[in-house]
């Protein structure tokens, strides 16, 4: 695993774009997974920069996305097909047909989570998986469990995350009890994998996850058991480590 430190939110999300156009320009018709939450927003936004300016061509890609809330339709202001849209789609000339977030309102899991993971070898499998990192070491939504769940799948939403998320909705209630994610194994089989934390309350997960014990009680602690995996943090996030 490479660590890069950087100094600042902004730092963190410059490089991580950097690595994603490098991706992007060594290989227009890559498959990025990609991912929602707070810590992607500036790596998008230097994304949609790189694009105006010239510098990227979206035209070719495939997008997957890491999860869905079950329930939510793609209008709907908290679903993360809305986020995506809002936050990097609609601001380049990406393929809307060809990006992909799993089905929030398919109430059959079996079939929607089949579905996904078909899509995902249609595409030839994910060349670039960006990830973020939970407070509780999720990545997508797999949380802290006593094994590791390999496909696509639907999961009950821990306390932690729903009080981690309830900031994006008007109340706790509103937000989704049950979400779908890629699984650990579907994560794993990406050929390279971008991990982005900024903050100092991901500090102890940070180091819980890349220097304690690899177990599905800190899913990303699996990480490491990835060949090409880059690790961008900022100095609070890296902090402990
Ligand atoms: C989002 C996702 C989650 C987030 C994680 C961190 O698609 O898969 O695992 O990456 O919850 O969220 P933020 O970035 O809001 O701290």
């Amino acid at each position: 695993m490479r660590i890069f430190l950087t100094k600042n939110y902004d730092e963190m999300s410059k490089r991580a774009a950097d690595l994603i156009a490098s991706a992007i320009l060594l290989n227009p018709n890559c498959t990025l997974g990609l991912a929602t939450g707070s810590t992607p927003i500036g790596t998008y936004q230097e994304l949609i920069k790189k694009y105006r300016q010239g510098i990227l061509d979206f035209s070719g890609l495939t997008t997957v996305n890491l999860d869905e809330y079950k329930g939510l339709a793609p209008d709907n202001p908290q679903s993360y097909r809305f986020f995506m849209q809002s936050q990097l789609f609609n601001h380049v000339n990406i393929d809307i047909s060809r990006t992909f977030v799993p089905d929030g309102l398919n109430e059959d899991s079996n079939a929607e989570c089949e579905r996904y993971e078909q899509i995902i070898k249609s595409a030839g499998g994910i060349d670039l998986q960006l990830l973020g990192m939970g407070p509780n070491g999720h990545i997508g939504f797999n949380e802290p469990d006593v094994e590791f769940i390999p496909e696509t799948h639907c999961v009950k939403l821990t306390q932690s995350t729903i009080d981690a998320n309830k900031r994006f909705f008007e109340k706790e209630e509103d937000v989704p009890r049950f979400a779908y994610t890629m699984g650990i194994r579907t994560i794993m089989l990406a050929r390279k994998i971008l991990i982005i934390v900024n903050g100092e309350k991901k500090a102890q997960i940070v180091k819980d996850a890349f220097f304690g014990p690899i177990t599905p009680k800190v899913p990303a602690s699996v990480l490491r058991l990835h060949p090409d995996v880059i690790l961008v943090g900022d100095e609070a996030a890296l902090s402990l480590i």
